[in-house]
């Protein structure tokens, strides 16, 4: 026998699909950001893997705390998912919510999660300042529910943007102390996931910072835009006078027109406009109606299955369903085993 039997294992085990979850807040409609960030790797890794995608909708209260139609946006997540090429014939869909597991393992979780660590958290100081009517414990606890998520299907690739990198590294402390404290190996050890390369970070179109859901007016492009208010959004998005000199370095708000072209256009498109930028003959203009063409070819199609998906009610909800019924069926498992090794029994 080339190996003994402990290899055989190791052998096996990597022959095992590997687990992938992820998931997105259904604060609002998706955009290109959580397009390139996310979806795109999700669909592209329910070919080879284990997948787990699911609507965070707990979560979401740490900032909508009283939704207007809680249930419509997270319908709205899910024919987003399934129009940008999601199957659930590959992947479990499922709604956190629907998984009450996560809610039982997020509080163990927050039994050895720490105030200071917690208080340290990016996300966390960011949100307290934009709502400081309104830092909740949810808020501070964001990163166990969200190892919780992760954790409840012993997880090993997370795909996410960059925004999410220090969220997964707090999942990873989580894990390691539950290990050590509980049982040795018993969580594997999550990895942020962009197929070896850099975490994307999609900017948005108002100069600075990130494409986000609620950045205010004209900053994002979502995926259910009309071509007349992508046209619209992207000739208004900021730019200055132009370049003065000769391969001059570009300042934030032209570099994110140019991060923009990258992701949604050709590059022969790219280096033309790269080209001119370094001439100085580039007019801006033409570059925003190139750049919304672009994204328009993108975006129109998934646009059409938005709208297709959206009028089919009993399609969205059997996805769900059966989304949960799987997600739960692997979330019990974990559950089960975390509670036997912590010592909790039923008389
Ligand atoms: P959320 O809803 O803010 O965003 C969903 C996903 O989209 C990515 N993303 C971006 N990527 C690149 N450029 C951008 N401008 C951009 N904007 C958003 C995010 O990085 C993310 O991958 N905490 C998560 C939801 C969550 C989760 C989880 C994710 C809850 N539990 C467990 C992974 C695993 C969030 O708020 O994502």
């Amino acid at each position: 026998m080339p190996f003994g039997y402990s290899g055989f294992l190791k052998k096996k085990r990597n022959c095992m699909k590997e687990i992938v979850l992820s998931g997105i807040r259904p604060t609002g409609n998706l955009h290109l950001g959580n397009y390139f960030g996310a979806v795109r790797n999700f669909v592209k890794m329910q070919e080879e893997n284990q997948c787990f995608f699911f609507i965070a909708d707990y979560h979401s209260l740490t900032t909508h705390p009283t939704p207007s139609d809680l249930h419509g946006n997270v319908k709205q997540v899910l024919v987003e998912y399934l129009a940008a090429g999601l199957d659930p014939e590959k992947a479990t869909l499922y709604i956190q919510s629907d998984v009450p597991e996560i809610a039982e393992l997020y509080l163990i979780l927050n039994m050895n999660a720490y105030m200071g660590e917690l208080e340290r958290v990016t996300t966390f100081k960011e949100k307290a300042r934009k709502q400081p009517e309104n830092v909740n414990a949810g808020l501070l606890t964001y990163p166990s529910l969200m190892a919780a998520d992760i954790l409840i299907h012993k997880a090993h690739k997370v795909p996410v943007g960059k925004d999410q990198e220090q969220h997964l590294e707090m999942t990873r402390t989580f894990a390691r102390r539950f290990n050590r404290m509980y049982k040795e190996d018993f969580f594997p050890i999550p990895q942020a996931y962009n197929f070896g390369a850099e975490l994307v970070k999609i900017p948005g179109l108002d100069g600075s910072g990130k494409m986000g859901k609620s950045e205010g007016e004209g900053n994002a492009i979502f995926l259910a835009d009309d071509p007349k208010s992508i046209r619209k959004k992207v000739m208004r998005a900021v730019t200055d006078a132009g370049p003065e000199k000769p391969n001059q370095q570009k300042p934030e708000m032209i570099e994110n027109l140019f991060s923009l072209l990258k992701v949604v256009s050709s590059s022969e498109v790219l280096t033309h406009f790269d080209e001119q930028y370094n001439n100085c003959s580039i007019r801006y203009g033409d570059l925003k109606k190139q750049l919304a063409e672009d994204m328009i070819v993108f975006t129109e199609p998934i646009r059409q299955r938005i709208i297709e998906l959206s009028a089919d009610e009993s399609y969205i909800s059997k996805v769900a369903r059966i989304g949960a019924e799987k997600a739960h069926e692997s979330a019990k498992k974990t559950i089960k085993e975390v509670r036997e090794i912590i010592g909790f029994r039923s008389f």
